[in-house]
């Protein structure tokens, strides 16, 4: 088929839109297109990694989580938290895309804009999706009210055996994103983003949707306060009035600008092994968060994703609750958070370490279709005497190198490990694969052959120059 079609943007002048004649539908695109997306459990560098290859690309888009996720961008010692925003916005000619896969507290985001346009950053060029569904004061409180019910259900055989302070939370963000997709699904209560820009329609939908909250919410929380309906209306409407210029067809866009042949790099939020489908369910966020995601979260077809970068710290981390095989509760592991500083980017609290999963790892790789892998924090393993990676598990007598469906049997494993000698000198200031001790360069080796996919990129540092390409 080679039918014509009329470009249904072109009548309009909104952010995104297109004074350029209809692209033809049936002409093969050649997508100039790479992913970012995590390998572990989130925070390995996803942001600094955008933003040292932003400039290469035309347009930077986020399709999954909301403000959950918080991407680090360090530029000349200053460092930058990122939510929503994706992580291309400091460099002003790439256009910033939100599609319609990412779950938007508009509030959060016009906090965001705010703080950058306070620091001088150009935030003109970000766009966000008429589609996206807007995580609102309710999907909070209702996050809050779950976690706390759910931590508080403990019989008395599992307060016996379960660890003191465990309990049946995930340990969520708390910013809302469960509920907020749940919402999606249940299609009735969802707000969009397009409805910000049809006020009279969204007063009537929010009056409708507060009642049906306010006794969803008692429900899971007697004490829980009703929705306050007028102060949310009126935050919405401000809100509405303030986002309405850059609210757009974000789909037609993304299509026609690789119909121009422009290049776009999909920022993945939160990570692999916190995917729906694919992680520690339920140990999990409420998105794909793999590559897997990326058309139904951005409306381009499969064959749109192109390279695929697998970010991947040289150690692992997790925050929340949920099965990490390689965790280290002791003073090495003390030592691998305080040279590493891991802290959550958005809520502040101390991430769980341990030495690397190549068995986690090579299982995301496959999942994503990784065709590169980014190593960062490398500069944290330096001075350790040895350094660990686990290649298998050993599960109830038998040994595996397969990552496990289960999360119940992923906290039963005991991790086989490899002995590698550690590295004594800091490697902070190597701009080269040369530059690093040749102990190092070894531990490279052995990711990229047990994963199978090659090392483009090693980060020795947060900032933006800490950075080693390969190729
Ligand atoms: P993201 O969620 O994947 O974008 O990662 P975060 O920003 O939440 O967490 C990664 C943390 O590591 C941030 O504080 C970064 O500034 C920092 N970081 C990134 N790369 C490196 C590196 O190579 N070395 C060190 N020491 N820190 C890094
Ligand atoms: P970035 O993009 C680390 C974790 C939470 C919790 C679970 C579910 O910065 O890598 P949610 O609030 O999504 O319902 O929480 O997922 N989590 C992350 N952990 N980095 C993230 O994002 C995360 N996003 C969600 O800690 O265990
Ligand atoms: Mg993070």
């Amino acid at each position: 088929m080679n039918t014509t079609q009329s470009n249904p943007t072109a009548q309009s002048n909104r952010p995104g839109d297109l004074a350029r004649p209809a692209p033809t539908l049936g002409d093969p695109i050649t997508p100039n297109t790479t992913a970012v997306v995590g390998l572990q459990w989130g925070d390995e560098g996803k942001g600094k990694v955008i933003d040292a290859l932003a400039s290469g690309f035309d347009g930077v888009v986020r399709y999954n989580g909301g403000a959950n996720a918080g991407h680090s961008v360090v530029i000349k010692g200053k460092r930058h938290a990122l939510h929503l925003v994706p992580s291309g916005i400091f460099h002003p000619t790439v256009r910033s895309v939100i599609a319609n896969g990412v779950v938007v507290d508009p509030i959060s985001l016009l906090g965001e804009l705010d703080t950058l346009d306070g620091l001088g950053v150009d935030t003109s060029n970000l766009v966000l999706s008429e589609r996206a569904h807007l995580v609102l004061p309710w999907h909070k409180a209702e996050d809050a009210a779950r976690e706390s019910l759910l931590a508080g259900q403990l019989s008395a055989d599992e307060q016996d055996t379960r660890a003191p302070g465990t309990d049946h939370s995930i340990g969520t963000t708390k910013r809302g994103i469960g509920p907020a997709y749940a919402d999606k699904a249940s299609r009735s209560t969802a707000i969009r983003a397009i409805d910000l820009a049809r006020p009279e329609a969204l007063a009537a939908k929010l009056d409708r949707v507060c009642r049906f909250k306010a006794a969803s919410l008692k429900a899971l929380d007697p004490g829980a306060p009703a929705p306050d309906a007028s102060r949310i209306a009126a935050e919405l409407a401000e809100a509405g009035r303030r986002l309405t210029p850059r609210i757009t067809d974000t789909t037609y866009l993304l299509h026609e600008m690789l119909r121009r042949n422009e290049r776009l790099l999909f920022e993945g939020a939160n990570a692999t092994l916190l995917d729906i489908d694919h992680g520690t369910f339920p140990f999990v966020t409420s998105s794909s968060t793999t590559t897997l995601g990326i058309p139904p979260g951005t409306g381009l077809p499969p064959h749109c994703v192109r390279e695929v970068i697998g970010v991947l710290k040289a150690y692992s981390t997790r925050v929340g609750a949920g099965p990490f095989p390689t965790e280290l509760t002791d003073a090495t592991g003390q030592r691998v958070r305080e040279r590493g500083r891991e802290f959550g980017t958005t809520t502040g609290r101390p991430r769980r370490c341990g030495w690397l999963d190549l068995v986690a790892v090579r299982y995301a790789a496959m999942i994503n279709g990784a065709t590169a892998l980014s190593l960062m924090l490398f500069d944290v393993l330096a001075g350790f005497d040895e350094l660990r990676v686990c290649t298998a598990y050993e599960f109830e007598g038998t040994r595996t190198d397969r990552f496990l469906p289960d999360a119940a049997d992923l906290e039963r494993v005991s991790p086989v490990y490899e002995t590698h000698e550690g590295f004594a000198e800091e490697i902070t200031g190597a701009r080269t694969l040369d530059a690093l001790p040749a102990a190092a360069r070894r531990y490279l080796d052995r990711i990229e052959e047990f994963v199978g996919v090659p090392i483009r990129i090693v980060s020795v540092g947060p900032d933006r120059e800490q950075t080693i390409r390969c190729d």
